[in-house]
């Protein structure tokens, strides 16, 4: 069901899951493009004349009330970009937020505490996660699910409410399938997939599912120096997943059996340090010194990586090039970041990490075709994995 299949919203308390789980530093959000992208759906029930009650996490709490991990200020940040005041609950299901729920007026906006303040919200047992979930149906008529960062999660605001109330599909999860399901079915090719980040293993899925249907697979990011390893180089001090060197060789062979042409960088960025005013040096990728590690891809691998990118016509990126948070290390995630503004198609940055350092970088989220609120989340859904908040609404169980 979509929101405008819920019928007339007027005085309905509607309790929508958005993905509000931004990066902060003390009380001020350095990157608040998951609330920006949640606004959409908040204004659209909030004009219907629905009293919209948001709930959302933030961070990993350990399931008990805890202030660094507030919604407070996410929730201001919420109003100020709605240009309306938003109510605060100071508790998720508690007499706080029943008093709320009850009083709110058509068209008033209100933010509960964060879910994962209660121990129900994330349980692995199906009775606790059920428990909390009845608490947070009572406080509402209908539910939107719009949390796509999330939708991978079995937990009970995403999954578990959507069997307790009517339940829609919010226009960011549309808007987010919709282009992922681009990758996955229907590519214009050619199709690049750009991956970094620190580690293989957490990409063991997307790799396999992504080998099959790409045309170009490049490797940056601490995760290169494992595929480096397994075509026999020494990797000085870098990050390496020893484990895991079998599992790059393997998609080495896989690529060339099936065509893919799977670039790896020819030089790095090293330093004796994972510091910012370490000294950093270019090198080769077979004359990386046993005491120096790599931080980033070198400028010949960016060059020939963005020319790549630019010649393609579907470019999913997931991960930096290198530590791109200090600038001796953040060339290559620029690099590509600037050859996906130039793609001549469908150009897709995915994860929190990939997002906020397009950001970071000084580019803006017009410059790119999506840029995805869903770090899990589109991983899991490109390796073609069952989301259980995808699948509760299509009345599937997960
Ligand atoms: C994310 O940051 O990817 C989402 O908000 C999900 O958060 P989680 O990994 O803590 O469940």
């Amino acid at each position: 069901k979509t929101i405008d299949e819920l019928g007339d919203l007027t005085g309905k308390r509607v309790l929508v899951r958005s993905d509000l789980n931004v990066p902060l530093d003390g009380p001020t959000i350095t990157d608040d493009g998951r609330v920006r992208a949640s606004v959409p759906t908040i204004e659209r029930l909030a004009r219907a004349g629905a009293k919209v009650l948001v709930m959302a996490h933030l961070g990993r709490p350990k399931g008990v009330p805890d202030p660094a991990f507030s919604l407070r200020p996410v929730a201001e940040r919420l109003g100020e970009l709605l240009g309306q005041p938003v109510l605060f609950a100071n508790d998720t299901v508690g007499a706080e937020a029943q008093r709320i729920s009850a009083a709110m007026g058509d068209g008033e906006v209100a933010v509960l505490e964060n879910v994962r303040f209660n121990p129900g919200e994330t349980s692995k047992d199906d009775a606790e996660r059920g428990a909390f979930a009845d608490q947070l149906a009572a406080l509402a008529d209908v539910f939107v699910s719009d949390g796509f960062g999330v939708v991978h999660r079995k937990q009970a605001s995403v999954y578990d409410i959507a069997t307790r109330l009517p339940a829609a599909v919010g226009g960011l999860v549309q808007a987010e399938v919709a282009v992922l399901e681009r990758l996955t079915a229907t590519p214009d090719r050619p199709y690049a997939v750009v991956l970094g980040g620190s580690k293989v293993s957490d990409k063991l899925g997307v790799i396999d599912n992504l080998l099959e249907k790409a045309d170009t697979l490049l490797i940056g990011g601490g995760m290169v120096f494992t595929f480096l390893a397994a075509q026999g180089h020494r990797v000085g001090t870098s990050l390496l997943e020893s484990d895991q060197i079998d599992v790059a060789r393997g998609y080495i062979e896989r690529a060339a059996e099936k065509g893919v042409e799977l670039v790896l960088p020819t030089d790095v960025v090293v330093a004796p340090r994972f510091e910012a005013d370490a000294p950093a040096t270019t090198v080769a990728v077979d004359a990386i010194p046993d005491d120096q590690m790599g931080l980033d891809i070198g400028p010949d691998s960016a060059a020939a990586f963005a020319e790549r990118i630019r010649g393609a016509r579907t470019v999913f990126w997931n991960g930096p090039m290198g530590v791109f948070e200090m600038p001796a290390f953040a060339a290559g995630t620029k690099t590509v970041a600037q050859a996906l503004t130039e793609v001549d198609g469908l150009s897709v940055v995915g994860g929190g990490d990939s997002a906020a350092a397009v950001r970071q970088l000084g580019f803006t989220d017009d410059q790119f075709g999506h840029i995805s609120t869903g770090g899990g989340a589109s991983l899991e859904y490109l390796e073609g994995a069952t989301l259980p908040g995808l699948a509760v609404l299509d009345g599937a169980d997960a």
